[in-house]
């Protein structure tokens, strides 16, 4: 039996699309880019359930993904049912079920900020770091020199603007549903997920660091507490792709009451 290789960049039957929208990405996200988004995404004005968002990912598929052209909300239920089928904690059930929620930005998003539904370079993708170097271990790193910041003196050294060892949750990362989510449920009053979750939630796109190993002389203890976490959740991300298809109103029973403890049952602030 042939074995399923996962994120074969070079496979030749991945579409010219994904390697379009990594071109995209890595020229477009610069460090003011970022902060702009952040301006503009991130007020929290626009009440919306957790179930009415999931429905909305039925309308989604994520163009960077080389692995998956199903409804993402399709990739959700997978990798939740995988956690759960692991006997993981609830929390984390639930994790797997919402990480990738922050992709409803679409539905208020344009495609000059790769937020559309046609231009997702401003929403999915691996993410890297913004304000310093960009490192070879980014997928395509023949891009890398179209992204203006690396003629930047202020921003194109291994540390930039970043302190040494100032640690993760004080760098900027490239624009995208990951930090998305993590901010829009760091503002969620209801939210009862542990730090765990919200780790999982902010970083899992972020391979150079989680799986290229860059980005060492940013690091700090901490850190390696978040690496190993990622690398937990990394795999219910990564490998329970596949064709099964569900419903979202077979499994919304089971995961009702999970999310009631740990969201609330009000509506999320977008
Ligand atoms: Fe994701
Ligand atoms: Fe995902």
């Amino acid at each position: 039996m042939e074995t399923k290789t996962f994120r074969n960049y070079e496979a030749v039957d991945v579409k010219a699309a994904v390697k379009e929208h990594y071109r995209k990405m890595r020229k477009n996200q610069t460090y003011d880019y970022v902060q702009r988004m952040h301006k503009k995404y991130l007020n929290f004005d626009k009440p919306m359930g957790l179930w009415e968002a999931m429905g909305h990912l039925n309308d989604l598929i994520d163009v960077s993904d080389p692995d998956l052209d199903l409804p993402n909300v399709q990739h959700l239920i997978q990798s939740a049912e995988a956690i759960r089928a692991d006997n993981r904690p609830d929390w984390m059930q639930l994790t797997g079920l919402i990480h990738d929620l922050g992709k409803v930005m679409f539905l208020w998003g344009s495609d000059e900020d790769g937020t559309s539904q046609d231009e997702q370079w401003g929403t999915v993708g691996d993410v890297f770091v913004v304000g310093c170097e960009l490192p070879d271990t980014c997928v395509y790193p023949e891009f890398n020199a179209l992204n203006p910041d690396m003629q930047d003196e202020r921003y194109n050294t291994p540390t930039g603007i970043y302190e040494k060892g100032c640690g993760l949750d004080n760098l900027n990362l490239a624009w995208g549903h990951d930090e998305y989510l993590f901010q829009v449920l760091n503002n969620h009053e209801a939210n009862k997920l542990p730090a765990e979750a919200m780790v999982m939630i902010r970083y899992h796109s972020f391979y150079p660091w989680h799986t290229g190993g860059s980005y060492k002389p940013l690091l700090n203890d901490t850190d390696a507490k978040y690496l190993e976490l990622i690398k937990d959740f990394n795999k219910y991300d990564l490998y329970t792709k596949s064709q099964k298809i569900y419903e979202l109103e077979e499994v919304r029973d089971y995961y009702q009451p999970i999310a009631e403890k740990y969201l609330g049952t009000g509506p999320i602030l977008w």
